[in-house]
């Protein structure tokens, strides 16, 4: 039972509620989709489903998923569900491949994810009146402004410095006392060895609350971060097809996975391979159907993010277990599945090596190397770590890796999503 009562009702409503207003809500949103988008109608038609059948939730099944090849294939404004001069905001993902992905959101779309990100950020424990330094990049990247007008709505006074300038971003927050930070887990640690190079101890900082995302993180990435900022860490989840940051947020008196916004956004787990709906609890890729979108409605997307779905907790509405990957992020190296954060996790239960590493795959001959490089905190104890990391990478993942030992500062620090894997098997 949920009692606090400066929840939004939505936060504390019972299943029957909340599957009701979703179902309402999915029927509006699959018709929107067909009546105004032609990839949309196409599609149904090709799978033979029209809106009309869709009756209960699970009815969802039956119909196609979308990809992001789908919204590269209609670059740049082919998605969208409304005229052109209805749409306020245009946001991109940088795409390190071809044609980015281009995103717009109708007035009343803004309205929902300031709403969003500012029940995200309460969520987190923000209050009005905090100060919040946002350094998730500001631009087509939705991190920055997303969070930006989400704080704002909240009340918080905000502090926009986005990403990089890492001296500048440590002056800001001596001089500013900001209360909450929002920032990817791996530039706050960039930011934690600033402070610690200008011989300062991040412990002492004004900081209380950092709300992470954008990037997979560990509950050992929290830990870690928490101990060297002594803040508490909370993990935001977003994605700019569905939305942006705020998808999915965390609760700070549970720290048990980022509670979904159901009301807006519902979730499936699908198997990768079949594309089968799988029931909740079981691991799998995550995908999502838009409830109230206008601007760009979006129909079972695939997110290629795999983790799972767990039950409602300190909200009414299920959250999803802290993922463990991207499916393009996963490697397989001698036929064994590996994520990153799996690797994170084993780093991190070494004190003598520190946060900061990169996962290098070469190819000899058939085979694939994994090569983990790892900045240890002082030298003398490394070589001994190095060999403990590769006994429990071996025990615990199932492979051989070959684990050098970096000086610090050596591997390149990011200032947004860090880059964990250097794939140099097609060259080699
Ligand atoms: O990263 C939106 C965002 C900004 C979320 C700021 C949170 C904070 P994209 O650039 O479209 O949008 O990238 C989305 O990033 O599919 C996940 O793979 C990954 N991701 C986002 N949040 C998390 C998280 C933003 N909390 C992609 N944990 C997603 C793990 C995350 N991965």
């Amino acid at each position: 039972m949920i009692r606090d009562v400066s929840l939004e009702p939505i936060e504390r409503a019972s299943q029957d509620e909340l599957r009701a207003l979703q179902l309402h809500r999915l029927q509006w949103s699959v018709r929107h989709a067909y009546e105004n988008v032609p990839h949309y109608r196409r599609m149904f038609a090709e799978r033979g489903v029209h809106p009309d059948e869709l009756r209960t939730l699970d009815d969802l099944a039956k119909f196609p998923f979308t990809t992001k090849a789908d919204l590269r294939a209609n670059y740049p404004f082919g998605m969208f569900a409304v005229p052109r001069e209805r749409i306020s905001r245009i946001h991109a993902s940088s795409g390190t491949t071809g044609q980015p992905t281009v995103v717009g959101y109708t007035a009343n779309d803004l309205d929902t994810w300031a709403n969003l990100v500012a029940r995200s950020i309460r969520a987190a424990g923000g209050r009005p009146g905090d100060i919040v330094h946002v350094a998730y990049g500001y631009g087509l990247f939705t991190g920055g402004l997303g969070a930006h007008y989400g704080a704002e709505r909240l009340g918080c006074t905000v502090i926009p410095m986005s990403g990089g300038q890492t001296q500048k971003q440590v002056q800001l927050i001596r001089d500013f006392r900001p209360d909450i930070i929002m920032v990817t887990p791996s530039y706050m640690l960039a930011i934690a060895d600033e402070f610690t190079r200008q011989g300062l101890d991040p412990r002492e900082s004004s900081l209380s609350l950092g709300i992470f995302g954008a990037e997979p993180w560990t509950e050992a990435m929290r830990a870690e971060i928490e101990t060297t900022m002594d803040i508490d860490a909370v993990d935001i989840y977003g994605l700019s097809e569905v939305m942006g940051p705020g998808v999915a947020n965390e609760c700070i008196e549970t720290k048990d996975g980022p509670v979904i916004w159901e009301d807006h956004f519902y979730p499936e787990i699908i198997d990768p391979e079949t594309g089968a709906v799988l029931p909740d609890g079981e691991l799998g890729e995550l995908v999502f159907t838009s409830l109230s979108k206008e601007a760009l409605p979006i129909i079972r997307y695939r997110t290629r993010d795999i983790t799972r779905l767990l039950p409602p907790t300190a909200r009414s509405m299920r959250r999803m277990a802290k993922i463990i990957g991207r499916s393009d992020d996963m490697m397989i190296v001698r036929g064994v599945n590996v994520f990153p954060t799996q690797i994170e996790e084993l780093i991190l239960r070494l004190p003598e090596l520190t946060p900061h590493y990169l996962l290098e795959l070469t190819r000899e001959g058939r085979l694939d190397n994994l090569t983990i490089h790892v900045e240890a905190e002082t030298c003398p104890t490394a070589t001994a770590a190095a060999n403990t990391l590769g006994e429990a990478v071996k025990a615990h993942i199932g492979i051989s890796a070959d684990v050098r030992i970096a000086p610090r500062g050596s591997i390149e620090r990011s200032v947004g999503k860090a880059q964990r894997i250097r794939d140099n098997r097609q060259r080699g």
